[in-house]
């Protein structure tokens, strides 16, 4: 379908850390322009943008939300705001009639989850949640590895999402606080949860959770695990899966995948099995990514693998996520007047995953259903 020939203006509100990647997306694509930013502070917000290598001089400055919500040449809102101020400000651009692109975690609890969905629904609007990991190749294939059957019958996944988060972060004086960072799902697992949801393309059934608070500063338990049931959608047993969130670890910043079927695994970037090999001139001819090879390998223990090459999920810089998937694929939605298929609705089961989780470990790690 050819793209209505119209470029869409962009507000922009929290101009921090990751606002410069959304920025710079916005920027490279054709049919957008970022016509205001809202902030606190117009000369601490351009500075910040300028040491992220980003400028805006034509964008308008403002620090009045409803600048942005009153403004006739905007037709996205992009909310890049800490975590407390996502919902008031969603449900005020949605009831605006503004396209949204809104950071994660959506909302911090159910009432507010509800209320970003009840206003979307009514507004007609079209969203898109930062789970931008979905534009990552390693996953992108990982996902398409399950559907097409390479891996058999899936039975158990586990996703992990490990970063050492202190004061390093500009984010610090928010995110460490019950008020605005929650959990350690909300804040920063929730990308494990929306992975393990994706990739394996199925919905949780069941969880159970613990956690433990080691790292100082932090209001909120800085370790989560979670074992939970997945519905397979056949009358056999559920898939089993396991998550673990933690900014605990003294490791490099890990995003692990493993997805193991009855026929291989998926183990990070090795393609494990047992009895039948995995033909690998056929993988390599029936993959669909340019960005993914493959190479004959061997484990520690001499078992044949194949090991995968390609752009790993394995920074937690945000220069090196993939926004511009995510933005790209917002306004072509909006221009072709169809959904995202990361918009607030699948975005609010991961953050319902979340919160039975917390929900669970808070009470000692009491099974809930989600
Ligand atoms: N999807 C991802 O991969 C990813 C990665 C990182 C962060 N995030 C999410 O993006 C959002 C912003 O994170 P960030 O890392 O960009 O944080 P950040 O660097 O702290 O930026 C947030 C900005 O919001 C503004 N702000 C407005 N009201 C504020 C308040 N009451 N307290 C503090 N700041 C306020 C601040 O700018 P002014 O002082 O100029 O107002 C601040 O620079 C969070 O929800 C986070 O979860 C997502």
């Amino acid at each position: 379908m050819t793209k209505p020939d119209r470029v869409l203006g962009v507000g922009l509100v929290g101009v921090g850390w990751v606002a410069a990647q959304h920025l710079q997306a916005f920027q490279s694509n054709p049919q957008a322009r970022i016509v205001a930013l809202c902030g606190r502070n117009e000369a601490r917000a351009r500075a910040r943008l300028s040491k992220a290598g980003v400028s805006v001089p034509d964008a308008r400055f403002t620090t009045r939300y409803r600048d942005l919500l009153n403004a006739p040449d905007i037709d996205i809102i992009s909310i890049a705001t800490p975590n407390h101020l996502h919902a008031d400000q969603a449900v005020a651009a949605a009831r605006a009639g503004k396209h949204l692109l809104l950071e994660k975690p959506t909302g911090l609890d159910h009432a507010e989850l509800k209320r970003i969905r009840d206003a979307v629904a009514r507004s007609g609007i079209r969203t898109i949640v930062s789970f931008e990991l979905h534009y990552n190749p390693y996953l992108r294939f990982a996902k398409w590895l399950r559907e097409e059957g390479w891996l058999g019958r899936l039975v158990f996944a586990r996703f992990q999402y490990l970063s050492r988060v202190t004061d390093w972060y500009s984010g610090w004086s928010w995110v460490r606080t019950t008020r605005s960072g929650r959990s350690h799902l909300l804040a920063a697992g929730c990308h494990a949860v929306d992975a393990l949801r994706w990739c394996t393309g199925l919905e949780v059934m069941e969880l159970s959770a613990f956690h433990t608070k080691i790292t100082r500063g932090y209001q909120w338990p800085t370790s989560i695990v979670v074992n939970l049931t997945m519905d397979s959608g056949r009358k056999t047993a559920p898939v089993l899966a396991q998550l673990t969130s933690s900014t605990d670890l003294q490791l490099p910043y890990t995003f692990g995948v493993e997805m193991m079927g009855d026929r291989a695994s998926l183990r990070d970037d090795l393609i494990l099995w047992n009895d039948s090999p995995v033909d690998l001139a056929a993988l390599r001819r029936a993959c669909p990514f340019d960005d993914v090879t493959f190479h004959k390998a061997t484990t520690a223990t001499g078992a044949p693998a194949i090991r995968i090459e390609t752009v790993m999920p394995g920074s937690a810089d945000v220069a090196h996520h993939p926004f511009q998937g995510e933005v790209d694929e917002l306004v072509t939605c909006i221009l072709e007047d169809r959904d995202t298929h990361l918009n607030v609705l699948d975005a609010d089961r991961t953050m319902r995953v979340c919160l039975a989780a917390d929900r669970s470990a808070a009470r000692g790690g009491r099974p809930v259903r989600v």
